[in-house]
C-alpha cells in the first residue's frame, strides 16, 4: 500500500468510529428512512429494476445499501479498508436482514472476481481517495459483467474551490481546480490527503478503461449538508457541487 494511503486508512479508521458511537441512530435509518436521491433512483431505475448483484466501493456506513436493496438490488458487497466502518456496516445489515456482506480491503484491487458484477456504485465522498483514478476505473471495469453499469454520484471536483462563506460564494485562495491534492481540513477526514481529479480525468479514465459512457449530469445541490444548519452561498444554486455519472461495459 502506497505509504499515504496507508495514513489515509489511519485517520479513517480514527473516523469510523463516529459509525460506532452514531450505531443505533444509523440501524434506524437503515431500517427504513434514508434512500438514494431521487434523481440516483432515476437514473438507476432500469438497472435496479433488473434484481442486479452490487459491489460498493468504499461503503462507508452502508446505509446506501440497504437502500440499494429496498430499491431492487439483490445482494450488495461492501468493500471499505476501514476494519471497523465495515464490521459496523456488516453488524447493521444483519440486523436489518439485509443480503449485504461487507469485506475490508483496499479499492482498487478489490477481492472481487472478474466480470461477475452487474453494477459498481460509489461515490458520495469516495473519489477523492484514489490515489489512482486509471487504476480505479480499470478496477470497475474488471469486476464488470459485458453489460454491467458504473455508477457514481460524487462531489463535483470543484467543490475544494468553494469557501463556507454564507453571504456570498468565495474561491479560496490555497485551492486550485487544477492541484494533485490537499490535505482535507473538515471532519471527518480531517487530516487526511484529498487527491483531485477534475471532471476531464474522471471521464477520461472511465472511457480508457473500456467502459461507455452514458449519464454526467452537474448539480448545484450538494450530496451533503452539515446538521448544524450551515448554509454555504457556494451552495445557493449558482456552482456546480454534485455529479453523476452512469456508463455501462
Ligand atoms: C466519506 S466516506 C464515504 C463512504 C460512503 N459513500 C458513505 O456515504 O458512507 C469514505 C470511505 O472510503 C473509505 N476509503 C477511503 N479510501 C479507501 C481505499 N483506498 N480503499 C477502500 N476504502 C477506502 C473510508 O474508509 C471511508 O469509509
Amino acid at each position: 500500500m502506497d505509504e499515504s494511503v496507508r495514513t489515509n486508512q489511519a485517520v479513517w479508521d480514527q473516523a469510523a468510529t463516529k459509525y460506532v458511537d452514531e450505531y443505533d441512530e444509523l440501524l434506524e435509518q437503515a431500517r427504513g428512512e434514508w434512500e438514494l436521491f431521487p434523481r440516483e433512483l432515476e437514473l438507476l431505475g432500469p438497472v435496479l429494476s433488473a434484481a442486479p448483484t452490487v459491489v460498493h466501493f468504499q461503503s462507508g456506513h452502508g446505509l446506501d445499501d440497504t437502500a440499494l436493496v429496498r430499491a431492487g438490488a439483490r445482494t450488495v458487497l461492501g468493500i471499505d479498508y476501514s476494519v471497523v466502518t465495515a464490521a459496523a456496516a456488516q453488524r447493521r445489515a444483519v440486523e436489518v436482514g439485509a443480503p449485504c456482506r461487507y469485506v475490508a480491503a483496499e479499492v482498487p484491487a478489490v477481492p472481487v472476481r472478474d466480470a461477475c458484477v452487474d453494477l459498481v456504485y460509489t461515490g458520495k465522498g469516495a473519489v477523492i481517495w484514489m490515489r489512482d483514478i486509471d487504476a480505479w476505473a480499470r478496477d470497475a471495469a474488471r469486476v464488470l459483467r459485458p453489460g454491467g453499469s458504473l455508477f457514481v454520484y460524487e462531489a463535483h471536483p470543484a467543490v475544494p474551490l468553494w469557501t463556507w462563506d454564507e453571504d456570498e460564494p468565495r474561491i479560496r485562495a490555497d485551492r486550485s481546480y487544477f492541484a494533485e491534492s490537499h490535505v482535507n481540513d473538515s471532519f471527518p477526514g480531517n487530516g487526511a490527503r484529498e487527491w483531485q481529479w477534475t471532471l476531464g480525468q474522471l471521464v477520461t479514465a472511465v472511457t480508457r478503461a473500456g467502459l461507455r459512457l452514458d449519464v454526467l449530469e452537474e448539480y448545484a445541490e450538494p450530496f451533503w449538508r452539515p446538521d448544524d444548519g450551515s448554509e454555504a452561498a457556494a451552495w445557493s444554486g449558482r456552482l456546480p457541487n454534485a455529479y453523476a455519472l452512469l456508463a455501462h461495459k
